[in-house]
């Protein structure tokens, strides 16, 4: 029966990281995966996880298994993270969360959710949007529609068209938003209108769904969360896919949260024995070892301040990056880059064609999406011109 699968074509991100890790050229740059890349270019494990893991490897008498929901003091620490400290929904006994493998896991337990509740549910997803969130939702069954978000001649937010589009979501429908840092464009909705997009919730009664994989990369833990918080404030249900990989840098440890905020406290408990069982039915309990790292990190005062500083840290070296790049492009290129410095997060999309980035891969070893999505973090100083010429040279000869 097996050998009726046909070889599938490689992930577009997984993919494309694969060959540039193959490509023997000591110049090539890699701007594919979204990984947090610091001046040398290592992804490093943070010095307060470090600090943290020393103490769980002294500690740690078992390797029994996790409760379902996991690790208490992560599921705490992550909610208070999220929601924020003084959250009137916590306080109020509104909110579950379980611990998952990664923001991916949290996104299928929250979609399995939104299926058992409601099987003709859709789900509204941004164009673009991270190419993964279709197979990872569909296949639970959901099925998907898509409202415009990126418009590539202003660089930025077609809201006008997003809302248009919304008023086509109704009571039985989720609206997938990135929280912050959008993936892949980088481009992020302003405060009035996370303020409009409540509205419109409120009145077409649809469920934000929001993927938060990047909180604390953008403008700082709580600027990035202000948006979410917003929708949580107003909203009688909103769900959260919660990851710690790019803000605690625990990618490999697959460590996130579903995050359920419901209409009461009653409903909380009824979701929380909802994700068990979804939980049970795919993985049956999360891994330990990220979530132990991030409960302690989240729930210990120094710790937690080592932590938000080496975090406060990096989002500032992305600021620069930003400024750099943009300068350097325009230097080369006399093109106006200033997109660039106005998006948040890791991603941008430079606006090359398929065609072009191939060119750039193939002729110079500058790996980035076919979307021309860039990883900014992976540009250092060493390698930051040889960018802006290639791009440039890829773009002169493609006129
Ligand atoms: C990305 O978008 O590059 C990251 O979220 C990593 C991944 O799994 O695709």
């Amino acid at each position: 029966m097996l050998h009726e699968l046909e070889q599938l074509p490689a992930d577009p991100i997984l993919g494309l990281s694969a060959a540039c890790r193959a490509d023997p050229n000591p110049e090539k740059v890699d701007l594919t995966l979204g990984v947090y890349k610091d001046e040398q270019g290592a992804c490093p494990v943070f010095k307060a996880v470090q600090l943290a893991q020393r103490q769980l490897v002294e500690e740690e008498g078992t390797k029994v298994y996790m409760a379902a929901v996991g690790d208490d003091d992560f599921n705490v620490g992550i909610q208070r993270l999220t929601l924020g400290v003084d959250s009137s929904v916590l306080a109020e006994g509104r909110v579950s969360s379980i611990q998952t493998p990664g923001g991916c896991g949290a996104l299928r337990i929250g979609a399995e959710l939104v299926h058992t509740a409601a099987p003709q549910a859709r789900v509204w997803v941004s164009d673009p949007t991270w190419p993964v969130h279709i197979p990872l939702l569909g296949s639970v069954g959901l099925e998907f529609r898509n409202y415009r978000y990126y418009d590539p001649v202003t660089r930025g937010v077609n809201f006008e068209a997003m809302m248009d589009d919304l008023r086509g979501a109704g009571s039985h429908d989720v609206v997938l938003l990135h929280g912050c840092c959008h993936n892949p464009c980088g481009a992020d909705l302003g405060m009035q209108q996370w303020a409009e997009v409540a509205a419109l919730a409120e009145r077409q009664g649809f469920i934000p769904f929001i993927d938060f994989a990047y909180q604390g990369m953008g403008d700082g833990l709580e600027a990035d969360a202000q948006g979410l918080r917003l929708l949580v404030s107003r909203l009688p249900e909103v769900i959260v896919a919660a990851s710690c990989s790019k803000n605690l840098g625990l990618y490999r440890e697959r460590t996130g949260a579903a995050i359920f905020v419901c209409r009461d406290a009653a409903n909380a408990t009824a979701i929380l024995s909802q994700s068990q069982a979804a939980a049970r039915r795919i993985y049956s309990m999360p891994p330990a070892h990220g979530a132990l790292l991030a409960g302690r990190v989240l729930s210990d005062a120094h710790l937690g301040s080592v932590w938000r500083s080496e975090l406060s840290t990096m989002c500032q070296r992305i600021h620069r990056l930003r400024r750099c790049l943009r300068e350097a492009l325009e230097k080369q290129s006399q093109r106006n880059f200033a997109f660039i410095e106005r998006e948040k997060g890791m991603f941008s999309f430079l606006g090359l064609t398929p065609e072009q980035t191939r060119r750039l891969r193939e002729e110079f070893s500058v790996y980035m999406l076919d979307s021309s999505r860039i990883n900014v973090a992976g540009v250092n100083a060493e390698n930051i011109d040889y960018v802006a010429q290639s791009v440039t040279r890829v773009l002169a000869a493609t006129q």
